[in-house]
């Protein structure tokens, strides 16, 4: 976070040697030779321009920084960070300085595939250009690539199967604060922000802050030693908790027999309908185990068909979502399912809601019986492709030799670690889920919301009114919520420990 007294380009590089003559001496292998391997050869800065809603804003690219020092895929293990160039004179943006502006961390993953780093300009699947709009704001940019699911190397195997993006995102975060001293921005004000897939890392990133079980991943990518616990972790539609996204899905969509996917649908198969009951049967005791509350300190449990407190809490969110949008009078008509009075949402019919949203996916959602799914394919290993991960799913395809690591399902989760001690979570969260999004069921990042109030953890969730699976959408209040949790902030530099120092 200090000012650059050098070309940045030279200090950044001379941060990356450090780091890697610290992992190679901890691994008492290091040689001089090592050292200054080119593979941590830090592109030097260049000074660009972009205009942002009439913003005229100048800043520095530090782009392909290499963030661990034994890459499996180069391609994917670098990072570009972008710094207002008024934080290399004294200047500030938006009331932030190279002191305290923190270093906002979007990742860009997508169906847990691998990921480039983003730029200014980069709109994921047509969503906003982020990076642009932070760098107006003021925030430091640090655009981490991490490995997905699909990536082989040279020999065929696979490469970035679980937990390989979390690891990533870990190791990038460990890289700036292991150069905090070397670039603008606060590291102890990591901010992280994904969507989808991207929302559910973001999450994991969030909750797993330090954890061992990650240490020996990390170890064995060279990646800069230290902590990875983040401030805060911005999360939108997060396709998390796979392991239980199921038996929510059926659950939530359990009634809705038809489906369209991206235009391919259809009716659900007499055997899918069979599954579909199964599945959603398996839900309130999944529910009922985790003793949530609202905030109220009511238990929120569901009944064994479904109804219950729970699902009214989900109920309730879509209902504020709508006020929340203004929806009212004469446009409320227009969802009959709303209760309204005097002209004001005041409650629905659960069942309507559900049928107005539809479902995308058929059951399993996720832990496809013939192995078929993008999460199979997360949980595949070096030399298998796919995996199952769910018990239900193991026993009805009959394919328990197709079965992933419980220490890898639990990696892939952060619920698990939000519960543990050993785990430092990010003290803010934001979680924005639209209420027609079909992706995954509510109940999932109201599970994890609710996880989260119970630990005392500052979380602001929210749906959003008639969104469908996106995100990014509302960067004005996420850059508002930013600045009111870094203004809150405690001295960063003498705050939070580590508790496994
Ligand atoms: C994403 C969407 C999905 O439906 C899914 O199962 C996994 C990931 C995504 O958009 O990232």
């Amino acid at each position: 976070m200090k000012l650059l007294d050098k070309p940045a380009g030279v200090a950044l590089q001379m941060a990356a040697a450090l780091a890697l003559a610290v992992a190679n001496t901890r691994a008492q292998t290091a040689t001089a030779a090592t050292i200054a391997a080119p593979h941590v050869d830090i592109t030097q800065h260049e000074k660009r321009v972009l205009e942002f809603d009439g913003q005229r804003v100048v800043y520095r690219a530090f782009e392909n920084i290499p963030y661990v020092s034994h890459p499996v895929d180069a391609r994917y293990q670098r990072m570009n960070i972008y710094v207002p160039e008024a934080y290399f004179s004294g200047g500030s943006v938006g009331g932030y300085t190279a002191e305290t502006a923190p270093i906002f961390l979007p990742n860009n993953v997508g169906g847990y595939m691998p990921a480039e780093p983003g730029k200014p300009g980069t709109r994921r699947g047509g969503m906003a250009d982020t990076i642009s709009a932070a760098l107006a704001h003021g925030l430091v940019v640090a655009a981490p690539g991490t490995r997905g699911r699909t990536l082989k190397d040279a020999t065929g195997r696979n490469t970035g199967k679980a937990p390989a993006a979390i690891v990533d995102l870990k190791a990038a975060v460990r890289f700036l604060r292991f150069n905090d001293q070397n670039l603008p921005g606060n590291a102890n004000l990591i901010i992280s922000n994904g969507t989808s897939a991207g929302g559910a890392l973001s999450a994991l990133l969030g909750a797993t802050g330090n954890h061992p079980d990650y240490e020996p991943y990390l170890a064995a990518l060279g990646a800069a030693p230290g902590r990875d616990d983040i401030f805060a972790a911005s999360c939108y539609c997060p396709i998390t908790n796979l392991d239980h996204a199921d038996t929510a899905y059926e659950w939530l969509f359990g009634d809705v027999v038809t489906y369209d996917n991206h235009g391919s649908g259809g009716r659900l198969t007499g055997e899918q309908l069979a599954v579909a009951v199964e599945l959603r049967t398996l839900f309130p005791d999944y529910v009922n185990s985790l003793g949530l509350k609202n905030p109220a300190g009511e238990s929120l449990t569901l009944h064994p068909d479904g109804s219950g407190g729970f699902r009214d809490y989900v109920g309730r969110l879509v209902v504020a979502s709508a006020r929340r949008a203004g929806v009212k009078g004469p446009a409320a008509e227009a969802f009959p399912w709303l209760r309204l009075e005097a002209g004001e949402p005041v409650g629905l019919d659960f069942g309507g809601y559900v049928a107005h949203a539809g479902r995308m996916k058929t059951p399993p959602a996720f832990d496809a019986l013939d192995l078929s799914s993008g999460e199979n394919d997360l949980f595949g290993d070096a030399q298998i492709n796919a995996k199952h991960f769910t018990t239900y799913s193991i026993t009805r395809s009959g394919n328990a030799g197709a079965t992933a690591d419980p220490a890898l399902i639990k990696m892939m989760n952060p619920l698990p670690y939000l519960n543990d001690p050993a785990a430092l979570a990010a003290p803010h969260w934001r979680i924005r889920h639209g209420t027609i999004d079909r992706d995954t069921s509510l109940a999932v990042p109201a599970i994890l919301a609710l996880t989260l109030e119970a630990r005392g953890i500052d979380v602001d969730f929210a749906l959003t009114w008639e969104r469908g699976h996106s995100g990014d959408y509302d960067l004005p209040e996420l850059f508002s919520w930013i600045d009111a949790i870094c203004a809150a902030a405690p001295n960063p530099a003498d705050g939070r420990q580590d508790p496994s120092n």
